[in-house]
């Protein structure tokens, strides 16, 4: 099979873990007959320097024409990255919800995992990590407070600034249905997570879950609020199969799930629109603090990309394969510094990759 990928490295850490993930693919490639052919293009940061835009029409054709995009991280240091003098809408972050809308990548999936090897991360007490967890956070991406009318005006003297969550019930339907069609391939339940106690747009949410959930007799759906799953997301983490969520709360409560798994270095995600096709990358964002020492965890961008060859490639022995060589390589003790513990060889950037692909079967 020939694989047409569209890489963005981007910033940060970025070209790092790409060139990993990439190496690890190319193994892939060889160890089972399929053709990697790779394009790289700039967004973020990296497509500001060079285009004064964070996105170009070219970049955004190049990755349509692809088959998957795999992408690093984009964006700098907030305060100190000339990036930031830039409007809201010049800067790195533009990039990428550009993309996302330009794609109607509306279903962003993040798996939250927790790595038996890796319990001692977890910063839950022993009894909650020992039992483990597995969850798929179901984020809505290209809609709600996000993508709503936004300003900044001045009435009599007093600024003031307006952000918009709105949703309609086509937008809620769409990934209440892929939502759903996960849990049946997983443990078979969802929770839905809104603020309906107060939001209008929550009330809708919530409604049109119900008439989704309908149609999936076999699936349990239960509603919860979003500031009692922040709570239960520590107190009770194994509780938790698919959450499904607005864009905003989505992204929050992400960050929280991930940072519960040890380290968000781990985490994959695959940004879906009603095709094939995909774009994949890691959670965590581009760590201009270590970019380029060669610190960086490439594991969540190579998990991005066995996420990428499963769902956009339908190649599910590959990607069983990508997350056997790390579950191996974690087995066998090797760690970058963000998961370091006591009596594991430390390693790079550059030589977890390299061991990720020595261990394709
Ligand atoms: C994420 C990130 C982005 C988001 C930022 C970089 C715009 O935090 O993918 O979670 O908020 O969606
Ligand atoms: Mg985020």
């Amino acid at each position: 099979m020939k694989l047409q990928i569209t890489c963005i490295p981007g910033d940060g850490i970025g070209p790092e873990i790409v060139a990993e993930a990439k190496k690890v693919l190319e193994k892939v490639g060889q160890t089972y007959g399929h053709e990697m052919v790779f394009e790289d293009i700039l967004m973020g940061g990296a497509s500001i320097d060079v285009h004064g835009v964070p996105l170009t029409e070219e970049a955004v054709e190049k990755a349509k024409a692809a088959d998957a995009v795999l992408m690093g991280s984009i964006g700098g240091d907030t305060t100190t990255s000339p990036w930031y003098k830039l409007p809201p809408n010049l800067r790195p972050e533009a990039g990428l919800l550009g993309i996302r809308k330009a794609l109607n990548l509306f279903a962003n999936l993040r798996p939250a995992y927790l790595y038996p090897e890796l319990a001692a991360a977890c910063p839950l007490k022993e009894k909650i990590s020992q039992a483990g967890f597995d969850m798929l956070i179901m984020r809505e991406l290209t809609g709600g407070l996000y993508f709503g009318e936004r300003r900044t005006v001045e009435e009599n003297g007093v600024r003031k600034a307006i952000d918009t969550l709105v949703y309609d019930e086509n937008e809620i339907r769409r990934i209440a249905v892929k939502a759903f069609d996960i849990a049946r391939k997983r443990r078979g339940k969802v929770t839905s997570v809104d603020k309906a106690n107060v939001l209008d747009s929550s009330r809708l949410w919530r409604k049109v879950v119900e008439e989704v959930a309908v149609g999936y007799p076999d699936v349990a759906l239960e509603h919860m609020l979003v500031d009692n799953c922040a709570m239960q997301l520590v107190k009770d983490p194994a509780q938790f199969d698919v959450i499904l969520t607005e864009n905003m709360f989505g992204d929050i409560l992400s960050d929280e799930a991930s940072m519960v798994t040890g380290s968000i270095g781990m985490l994959a995600s695959a940004s879906l629109n009603d095709t094939k096709f995909g774009l994949y990358e890691p959670s965590h964002g581009s760590a201009p603090d270590i970019a380029g020492k060669d610190l960086a965890n490439p594991i969540a961008t190579v998990l991005s990309a066995a996420m990428m060859l499963r769902y956009s490639f339908d190649l599910d022995r590959e990607a069983d394969a990508v997350e056997e060589a790390v579950k191996q390589v974690l087995k066998e003790g090797y760690r970058t510094g963000d998961i370091l513990s006591e009596g594991c060889t430390r390693v790079g950037c550059r030589q977890m990759g390299s061991l990720l692909a020595e261990r394709i079967r």
